[in-house]
Protein backbone atom coordinates (compact mmCIF):
# COMPACT_ATOMS: atom_id res chain seq x y z
CA UNK A 1 0.00 0.00 0.00
CA UNK A 2 1.16 3.72 -0.80
CA UNK A 3 1.62 6.61 2.07
CA UNK A 4 0.78 8.95 -0.57
CA UNK A 5 -1.21 8.86 -3.58
CA UNK A 6 -0.66 11.08 -6.41
CA UNK A 7 -3.76 13.72 -6.48
CA UNK A 8 -4.27 16.03 -9.51
CA UNK A 9 -4.42 18.71 -6.32
CA UNK A 10 -0.51 18.31 -6.14
CA UNK A 11 0.18 19.55 -9.44
CA UNK A 12 2.40 22.90 -10.09
CA UNK A 13 1.18 23.48 -13.67
CA UNK A 14 5.08 23.13 -14.44
CA UNK A 15 5.10 19.53 -16.27
CA UNK A 16 8.95 18.49 -15.36
CA UNK A 17 8.15 19.62 -11.77
CA UNK A 18 5.19 17.80 -11.59
CA UNK A 19 7.18 14.50 -12.73
CA UNK A 20 10.25 15.74 -10.06
CA UNK A 21 7.11 15.68 -7.67
CA UNK A 22 5.89 12.04 -8.65
CA UNK A 23 9.49 11.02 -8.52
CA UNK A 24 9.41 12.11 -4.44
CA UNK A 25 6.42 10.78 -3.72
CA UNK A 26 7.17 7.17 -5.46
CA UNK A 27 10.75 7.19 -3.79
CA UNK A 28 8.82 7.89 -0.11
CA UNK A 29 6.56 5.61 -0.81
CA UNK A 30 9.59 3.12 -1.55
CA UNK A 31 10.77 3.58 2.21
CA UNK A 32 7.54 3.37 3.48
CA UNK A 33 7.10 -0.21 2.11
CA UNK A 34 10.66 -0.94 3.09
CA UNK A 35 10.03 0.12 6.52
CA UNK A 36 6.71 -1.25 7.03
CA UNK A 37 7.42 -4.48 5.71
CA UNK A 38 10.37 -4.91 7.95
CA UNK A 39 13.06 -5.22 5.31
CA UNK A 40 16.72 -5.21 5.86
CA UNK A 41 18.42 -1.30 7.38
CA UNK A 42 20.95 -1.69 4.89
CA UNK A 43 18.11 -1.24 2.00
CA UNK A 44 15.63 1.37 3.73
CA UNK A 45 19.08 3.38 4.33
CA UNK A 46 19.41 2.68 0.38
CA UNK A 47 16.51 4.40 -0.15
CA UNK A 48 16.58 6.78 2.18
CA UNK A 49 20.05 8.01 0.58
CA UNK A 50 18.38 7.95 -3.13
CA UNK A 51 15.33 10.14 -1.41
CA UNK A 52 17.78 13.01 -0.10
CA UNK A 53 20.22 13.24 -2.80
CA UNK A 54 17.19 13.50 -5.59
CA UNK A 55 15.06 16.02 -2.68
CA UNK A 56 18.53 18.36 -3.14
CA UNK A 57 18.45 17.64 -6.95
CA UNK A 58 14.93 18.94 -6.69
CA UNK A 59 15.24 21.69 -4.82
CA UNK A 60 18.37 23.07 -6.48
CA UNK A 61 16.19 22.83 -9.86
CA UNK A 62 13.50 24.98 -8.68
CA UNK A 63 15.73 27.49 -7.11
CA UNK A 64 17.44 27.63 -10.13
CA UNK A 65 14.28 28.39 -12.01
CA UNK A 66 13.30 31.33 -9.30
CA UNK A 67 16.83 32.72 -10.25
CA UNK A 68 16.14 32.70 -13.96
CA UNK A 69 13.25 34.48 -13.61
CA UNK A 70 13.29 36.70 -10.49
CA UNK A 71 10.70 35.22 -8.41
CA UNK A 72 10.05 37.03 -5.30
CA UNK A 73 9.62 34.76 -3.20
CA UNK A 74 13.04 33.25 -4.03
CA UNK A 75 14.12 33.70 -0.01
CA UNK A 76 12.02 32.52 1.81
CA UNK A 77 11.00 29.44 -0.21
CA UNK A 78 14.86 28.79 -0.12
CA UNK A 79 14.62 28.85 3.77
CA UNK A 80 11.95 26.34 3.83
CA UNK A 81 14.03 23.97 1.41
CA UNK A 82 17.41 24.74 3.42
CA UNK A 83 15.67 23.67 7.01
CA UNK A 84 14.14 20.12 5.36
CA UNK A 85 17.73 19.62 4.02
CA UNK A 86 19.27 20.52 7.53
CA UNK A 87 17.01 18.13 9.09
CA UNK A 88 17.33 14.73 6.99
CA UNK A 89 20.82 15.20 6.78
CA UNK A 90 21.03 15.29 10.56
CA UNK A 91 18.91 12.31 10.58
CA UNK A 92 21.04 10.50 7.69
CA UNK A 93 23.86 11.13 9.70
CA UNK A 94 22.07 10.42 13.50
CA UNK A 95 20.58 6.89 11.04
CA UNK A 96 24.62 5.62 10.00
CA UNK A 97 26.06 6.48 13.27
CA UNK A 98 23.00 3.61 14.51
CA UNK A 99 21.63 6.39 16.64
CA UNK A 100 18.09 6.67 15.27
CA UNK A 101 16.31 3.87 13.15
CA UNK A 102 14.14 4.02 10.30
CA UNK A 103 10.43 3.84 11.10
CA UNK A 104 7.82 5.05 10.65
CA UNK A 105 7.25 8.33 12.50
CA UNK A 106 9.84 9.70 10.55
CA UNK A 107 7.85 8.67 7.48
CA UNK A 108 4.50 10.53 8.33
CA UNK A 109 6.89 13.69 8.86
CA UNK A 110 7.93 13.24 4.92
CA UNK A 111 4.87 12.90 3.90
CA UNK A 112 3.48 15.72 5.53
CA UNK A 113 6.50 17.79 4.75
CA UNK A 114 5.96 17.17 1.27
CA UNK A 115 2.62 17.39 0.54
CA UNK A 116 2.08 20.37 2.38
CA UNK A 117 5.28 22.14 0.77
CA UNK A 118 3.84 21.24 -2.52
CA UNK A 119 0.46 22.80 -1.85
CA UNK A 120 1.32 25.90 -0.24
CA UNK A 121 4.69 27.26 -0.55
CA UNK A 122 5.44 25.76 -4.31
CA UNK A 123 1.99 26.89 -5.47
CA UNK A 124 2.54 29.89 -4.63
CA UNK A 125 5.00 30.09 -7.72
CA UNK A 126 2.64 28.02 -10.39
CA UNK A 127 1.07 31.62 -11.87
CA UNK A 128 4.42 33.27 -11.52
CA UNK A 129 6.26 30.82 -13.38
CA UNK A 130 3.48 30.56 -15.84
CA UNK A 131 3.43 34.08 -16.64
CA UNK A 132 7.42 33.48 -17.56
CA UNK A 133 6.22 30.81 -20.13
CA UNK A 134 7.68 27.81 -17.67
CA UNK A 135 4.96 25.12 -18.40
FE1 LIG B 1 8.97 21.17 -4.98
FE1 LIG C 1 9.87 23.92 -3.13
Amino acid sequence: MSLIKWDTNYSVKIKIIDNQHQNLVALINQLYDGVSQGKGSESAGKTLDELINYTRTHFAYEEQLFRIHGYPEYLAHKAEHDALTEKVLDFQSQFRAGKATLALPLLSFLKDWLTNHIQGTDKRYSNFLNTKGVF
